[in-house]
């Protein structure tokens, strides 16, 4: 029998409230000095002043110089979600799968600069040898997602599952946009870590080892997903940290096939079936794109959905003169426009909209670092504790074989 235990105090976390202020902006995308960009209202973290007032052109030169410098002995990723400054600049550039599959290959590198967000980096300590470092250029690049589910609620969670369900088995799947901690208990209770671009292969690989699977922590990446399967809506629950039991009774428990952390992303959430219907009255020939963090309702009225990298391999092998509605963050979508002269590609959703987190990976920051590792000083390496490192391992590594 369990205790029900009083709820908790909801917390908003702050990337959250960044993004919505954020996201008001209509501004224009291109790099400014660090020290214009301050303006936008999120946290950066602190950077010599040399670097905070240097113009982009400056920079821009100064990192090639800086990169030209270091040649073998550093890689630098980007996840598709950075601005053009940046990506310019890495010598690998993917989705989170293919970026871990790089980080898991570089083994010549000493140094990792990883021009993505926290989780992303963490992900590639665990997954890179003992003599690599890994660095992200600003540590204030989080995700607000990542942010909405804390290992001690997790744990509350995991323990509430056990004592409700002593004879079933349920198994962990987090998705990659986590701490590391979740995907170290992923490890330790027989679960798996997914990415966007192989959610369906590690459902398939928990379905065939228990009876239930708890999501973590992104509820719609794990609806879309379980829908995939046949799994009906009934046959979901939502876990609300801050609720006891989540917000559900023992019986809802029991009877739940899925167990869906109360997580989303706050860049793909804005997306709606109105900007489809909108999209495909202005464009009768429109395809829609989207990523499957967006509502199940947003997936469904599109004609295709998937990975960061699903969405730029669809367009560009698409035949040329196509229009192409995509429902994924903006810097990504102007680049693929850019680089698909040939066919129309626009973002769903009109107001420009970058991921606040991403978007803090300013080229300053970039050209701090490579100074830094010219001089032989190495800021803002990301580290992970040895038994975390090892627990969250069993579950990426996992993950890297299922697909
Ligand atoms: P991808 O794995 O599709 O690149 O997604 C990462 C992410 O954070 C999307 O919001
Ligand atoms: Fe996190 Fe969403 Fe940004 Fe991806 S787009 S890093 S899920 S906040």
């Amino acid at each position: 029998m369990v205790i029900a235990e009083s709820p908790k105090t909801p917390i908003i976390p702050i990337t959250e409230i960044e993004q919505s202020a954020f996201c008001q902006t209509d501004d224009e995308l291109q790099a400014k000095s660090l020290e214009e960009e301050f303006q936008a209202g999120v946290r950066w973290q602190k950077i010599p002043i040399s670097y905070l007032k240097a113009k982009p052109e400056e920079l821009d030169a100064r990192i090639a110089e800086a990169r030209a410098r270091l040649t073998e002995q550093v890689v630098i990723l980007g996840h598709h979600y950075q601005r053009n400054e940046i990506i310019r600049f890495a010598d690998f550039r993917g989705d989170s799968f293919k970026l871990s599959q790089f980080a898991a290959s570089q083994g010549k590198a000493e140094s990792i600069i990883f021009c993505g967000v926290h989780f992303m980096a963490e992900t590639a300590v665990i997954l890179s040898q003992d003599h690599q470092r890994v660095i992200l250029p600003n540590l204030t690049a989080g995700c607000s997602m990542a942010d909405m589910a804390h290992i001690d609620d997790v744990l509350d969670c995991w323990d509430d599952l056990t004592d409700v369900l002593p004879n079933s088995t349920t198994v962990p799947i987090t998705y990659m946009n986590s701490t590391a901690a979740i995907k170290a208990l992923c490890g330790r209770e027989g679960g798996i870590v997914c990415t966007s671009s192989n959610a369906a292969a590690t459902f398939e690989w928990a379905l065939g080892r228990g009876d239930k699977i708890l999501f973590l922590p992104d509820q719609h990446l794990g609806r879309n997903t379980a829908v995939r399967f046949g799994i009906g809506l009934d046959e979901m629950i939502i876990w609300n940290p801050f609720k006891p039991l989540g917000g559900n009774s023992e019986e809802d428990i029991d009877r739940a096939k899925i167990v869906l952390w109360q997580g989303h992303c706050s860049v793909h959430t804005r997306f709606s079936v109105k900007q489809i219907e909108e999209a495909r009255r202005q464009y009768p020939d429109v395809n829609v794109i989207v990523h499957p963090e967006c509502y199940m309702e947003v997936v469904q009225a599109a004609d295709a959905n998937g990975s960061t990298e699903t969405i730029i391999k669809t367009i560009e092998e698409a035949p040329s003169g196509t229009t192409w509605a995509v429902g994924t963050e903006i810097s990504l979508v102007n680049r693929i426009a850019q680089e698909n002269p040939d066919k129309k590609v626009f973002c769903l959703d009109s107001v420009v909209c970058p991921c606040s987190t991403m978007y803090r990976i300013h080229p300053a920051y970039l050209c701090w670092i490579l100074d830094g590792l010219n001089e032989g000083v190495v800021v803002n390496e990301i580290t992970v504790d040895d038994d975390t490192k090892r627990d969250a391992k069993v579950a990426l590594d996992r993950m890297l074989q299922v697909v």
